[in-house]
């Protein structure tokens, strides 16, 4: 059976690891690791299986496929410790990917893969497909609640104060390598739009602040030589983590359950045992 790690215990993390617990996900769960080694004993502790909390590195060397649920900057030591592997590593916080296209040449010559799924929104199959011809415009508009806003670097930097606001207010407008640098956290949407279609130069961006909003809400928009394409989605946050949507939580866990199946039942056939 395939054995999948996780760094990261967080929001996803944990709701991945307990899918893969509770079967849901049909694989073995290899490991745990977390920034806080408490965090990921806790939670380790807590599951049925009792996998080991181990560094990154050895969570590797486990695994037939490393998950990161962390951070963009956990994946500057995650990325290139698969590659020396050849590991597929299914990567959660895919802004962290902007600026290392060289990871992706990199696991091309080493026959691994660094896979994405589309985590909060959806349509990124057909934003694949219109970029086969000519795309005029690809844009991102993100509506969230203040809260779901704060800390970001952007917003800290300039002193926006946050709780001052009392109606819809854009607080940027930029391309989706400036989102993805300004707010690491809060947009990786931007960058798995950005890697399925034109780029993180010409891919536009808008984050939108709404007092009183519920919903982490998303809007693409792709005009091209195929006409126009519109997807618009509203997620409702999850419990622990104003910033992560449930649909990124439920999008992961399908993509690992058909990762799990394909790639289980390939291993399978190729082991003569
Ligand atoms: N692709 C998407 O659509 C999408 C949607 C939501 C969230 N995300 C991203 O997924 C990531 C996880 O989200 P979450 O809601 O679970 O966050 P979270 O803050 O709840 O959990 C993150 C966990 O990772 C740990 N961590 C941080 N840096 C680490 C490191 N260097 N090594 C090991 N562990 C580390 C933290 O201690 C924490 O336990 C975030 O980067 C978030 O921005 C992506």
């Amino acid at each position: 059976m395939l054995s999948i790690g996780i760094v990261g215990c967080g929001t996803i993390g944990t709701a991945l690891a307990r899918a893969i617990d509770e079967g849901r996900i049909p694989a073995l769960l290899s490991g745990l690791a977390n920034r806080t080694q408490a965090r990921a004993e806790a939670l380790a502790g807590s599951l049925r299986t009792r996998p080991p909390v181990v560094k990154i590195p050895e969570l590797v060397r486990a695994s037939d496929l490393l998950v990161e649920a962390a951070t963009g900057k956990a994946l500057e030591e995650i990325v290139p410790a698969c590659l020396r592997e050849g590991k597929d590593v299914f990567v959660i916080s895919v802004g962290g990917l902007l600026g290392h296209e060289e990871w992706f040449r990199e696991a091309e010559a080493r026959g691994c893969r660094i896979l994405f799924a589309s985590g909060a929104i959806a349509g990124l199959d057909g934003v694949r497909g219109a970029v086969v011809g000519r795309v005029d415009s690809v844009t991102l508009t993100t509506r969230k609640p203040p809260k779901g806003l704060a800390g970001a670097p952007y917003v800290v930097e300039r002193g926006i104060d946050l709780d001052a606001l009392t109606e819809e207010t854009v607080i940027f407008e930029g391309t989706a390598r400036e989102a993805c640098k300004g707010f690491p956290t809060n947009v990786n949407v931007s960058a798995a739009l950005s890697l399925a279609g034109v780029g993180p130069d010409r891919t536009r961006v808008r984050i939108i602040a709404v007092p009183g909003g519920r919903f982490n809400q998303h809007r693409i928009e792709v005009r091209g030589e195929f006409g126009r394409l519109a997807v618009e989605i509203e997620n409702v946050p999850s419990a622990t983590n104003p910033r992560t949507g449930l649909l990124s939580i439920y999008s992961s866990i399908a993509f690992l359950a058909g990762y799990a199946r394909t790639t289980g039942s390939k291993a399978k056939r190729q082991d003569p045992t």
